[in-house]
């Protein structure tokens, strides 16, 4: 008899199997008990029926409880009335670790709660379905980038730079010296592209934001990519390429997902259909005057979530806005070649309310600018010399971008809040577990 994994049932219709599961809900009569199984790759029901099995199976079958794991022996049959489509007839249980009482029951419990048994609330199928969704995310990136001839860059988590700003740091001692956890690793994909032409990276990075909203974490993942001889506009159909190929990367491999979740594949299937509108922050600025939704809005402001929303919705698709104001974007955005207020950037706003996903700009190479601009964001200068050196030496048209992983898994499962995105979850007031 061949031992498999839920998600295999289907090429197992109407044999004899062997599954190493946990309970997670039960239901019985005087005659027939269905046990709810998960295995980490799907969830299932398992049918005892008592004439079948005998009184003392049945009994034990009866007496299992929440989140006890064994072994079901059984055959495969197909269950048209689950989201699964597959059910085993249990003729064999075979006890492993038992269970104490669980502490998330099939009722309904508070977020506080949930959130301090995340290490338990992993398990549910909710949960089971954004992490599954989160990986294909990740797998599609590295298909994405390889098959474009990129390479991936690990940047330092320990850094003496600060990208975005000192606003938001995370302060450390490195021995005797001060040092940061990374807000952003584009600085060294910058010299990676330099090195190697198109670069990436995946990692971890850090925020002390203390904003507690529901798309910001203190420590997120996010995907930056960098690209040697290359301009902001292509920069965008990269950015939209990618994008549509991680929404189509869900659709093909998770519609089981999809339909745990409740997310209409309808709605993604909008966001595979390329490009996607581009508009400037001038005109955006436009719109959200003319809607008269916004007060006094001037131009010059940066955009909160309210704003943010309100122009996405209006295209119902992801939106680039291009060429924001100088004075709110970081030192190293390209300078714009005729207007000295504004620089050669864009965020990608998704729709549906989920806000900024992507912030990625053209790379200034002026090494005098850059200084100047270093300075002026109250940066050590000697701590980017060796940033100014990839001016130096060769320095070409570049331009990369960061896309937000938690802020993407939230907008394509369609969830209300970013905690949920991330296996553990940093937030403003949680370190734990
Ligand atoms: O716009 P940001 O700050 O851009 C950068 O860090 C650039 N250095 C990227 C680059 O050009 N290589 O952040 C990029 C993205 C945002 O669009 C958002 O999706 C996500 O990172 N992000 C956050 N996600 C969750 N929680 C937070 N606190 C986030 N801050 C930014
Ligand atoms: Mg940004």
């Amino acid at each position: 008899m061949d031992t498999i994994n839920i998600i295999d049932a289907k090429n197992h219709v109407d044999q004899e199997v062997k599954i190493g599961v946990w309970l997670t809900n039960k239901r019985s009569s005087g005659k027939i008990a269905f046990l709810q199984l998960r295995d980490g790759t799907a969830y299932f029901q398992g049918v005892v029926v008592k004439s079948v099995v005998g009184e003392e199976l049945f009994k034990m079958a009866k007496e299992l409880r929440q989140e006890e794991s064994f072994y079901v022996t059984g055959t495969i049959h197909e269950d048209a009335r689950s989201h699964f489509g597959y059910e085993i007839e249990i003729s064999g249980i075979e006890k492993v670790g038992a269970s104490e009482d669980y502490p998330i029951t099939p009722k309904e419990h508070g977020v506080d709660f949930l959130m301090d048994h995340r290490h338990l609330w992993l398990r549910s199928k909710k949960q089971f379905a954004i992490m599954k969704i989160r990986n294909e995310m990740i797998r599609a990136t590295y298909e994405f980038f390889n098959r474009n001839g990129f390479i991936k860059i690990d940047a330092p988590i320990l850094t003496g730079s600060a990208p975005e700003g000192t606003t938001e740091l995370f302060h450390t001692k490195y021995f005797d010296r001060d040092a940061y956890l990374s807000q952003s690793g584009q600085l060294y994909e910058e010299a990676g592209a330099m090195a190697y032409g198109k670069v990436f990276s995946f990692g971890p990075t850090f925020r002390a934001e203390k904003s507690k909203t529901r798309r910001h974490l203190i420590e997120f993942w996010m995907i930056e990519p960098e690209m040697a001889f290359m301009h902001q506009e292509q920069s965008l159909e990269i950015q939209e390429r990618y994008v549509a190929f991680l929404v189509q990367g869900v659709l093909d491999n998770c519609q089981y997902e999809l339909k745990l979740l409740n997310r209409d594949p309808k709605v993604l299937e909008k966001y595979t259909k390329l490009p996607y509108p581009r508009i400037s922050y001038d005109e955006a600025i436009k719109m959200l005057q003319d809607s008269g939704k916004f007060g006094d809005l001037e131009w010059g402001v940066d955009f909160g979530s309210p704003e943010e929303t309100y122009l996405a919705e209006h295209f119902q698709l992801p939106v680039f806005v291009m060429n924001y104001p100088k004075a709110i974007k970081p030192f190293y955005m390209k300078p714009h070649p005729t207007r000295d207020d504004v620089v050669i950037c864009a965020d990608l706003l998704a729709p549906e309310g989920y806000g900024e996903i992507i912030g990625g700009s053209e790379r200034a190479v002026d090494p005098q600018y850059l200084t100047e601009q270093i300075k002026k964001a109250g940066l050590n200068e000697a701590d980017y010399e060796w940033y100014l050196d990839l001016r130096r030496y060769g320095s070409v048209p570049h331009a990369g971008f960061g896309l937000g992983l938690e802020r993407a898994i939230t907008w394509i499962t369609g969830e209300e809040h970013i905690r949920e995105s991330i296996p553990f979850p940093r937030l403003l007031n949680r370190i734990y577990p």
